[in-house]
């Protein structure tokens, strides 16, 4: 049940107060990972949500959306793509430039990265301001890419990044929020 999948996902989620800066509540996802019995049921979350939707690609966000995100394609058996803060890929890119809730980033994606009619999700850990999750989106867009859903772990729906997204209207599924 994806309820219970949830709960039990949020209670593993850790909390740090006042990082990376004062008044941030800080979602850490790395106990989630660490625990062999957690990552695998994150994981099989996402995959059991894809595996009928005949998705082509999944692009992942940089850092944390990486590792959903390539476990969760190579589960799907189709191809994951990076999408990278800025300067780090090296063939030609598309870049879109965000901000979000401590600061301002700007991420790219490779011009060939994704074939024009791809259905393609996007991964994040989390959606904040929405800003990341609405950069890779458009980036996919842009390359001719349908977006099916984009999807994280967290929502922290305070911040408007998730009312943001689907109002745009862009499907998001998140696992769990923090308010
Ligand atoms: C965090 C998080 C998301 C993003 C969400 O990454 O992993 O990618 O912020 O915030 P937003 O909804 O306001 O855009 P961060 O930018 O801290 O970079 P990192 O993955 O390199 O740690
Ligand atoms: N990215 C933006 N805000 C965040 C938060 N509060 N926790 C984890 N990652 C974040």
């Amino acid at each position: 049940d994806p309820l219970n999948h949830a709960d039990y996902i949020r209670s593993r989620i850790r909390t740090v107060p006042d990082w990376p800066q004062a008044g941030v509540q800080f979602r850490d996802i790395t106990p989630l990972l660490q625990d062999p019995k957690t990552f695998r049921v994150l994981v099989d979350v996402f995959v059991h949500r894809y595996m009928d939707q005949r998705i082509d690609l999944i692009a992942g966000l940089d850092a944390r959306g990486f590792i959903l995100g390539s476990v969760v394609a190579y589960e799907l058996n189709i191809g994951f793509v990076p999408v990278r803060k800025k300067g780090k890929l090296p063939y030609t890119t598309v870049a879109e430039e965000y901000e979000l809730e401590y600061g301002n980033a700007t991420v790219e994606v490779h011009t060939d990265a994704c074939q024009p009619g791809q259905r393609v999700v996007v991964l994040d850990d989390l959606v904040a301001t929405g800003g990341t999750m609405m950069a890779g989106v458009k980036l996919l867009s842009r390359l001719g890419g349908e977006i099916v859903e984009a999807g994280a772990i967290v929502d922290l729906p305070e911040l408007g990044g998730s009312q943001l997204i689907r109002q745009a209207g862009i499907p998001l599924f998140t696992l769990c929020d923090f308010a």
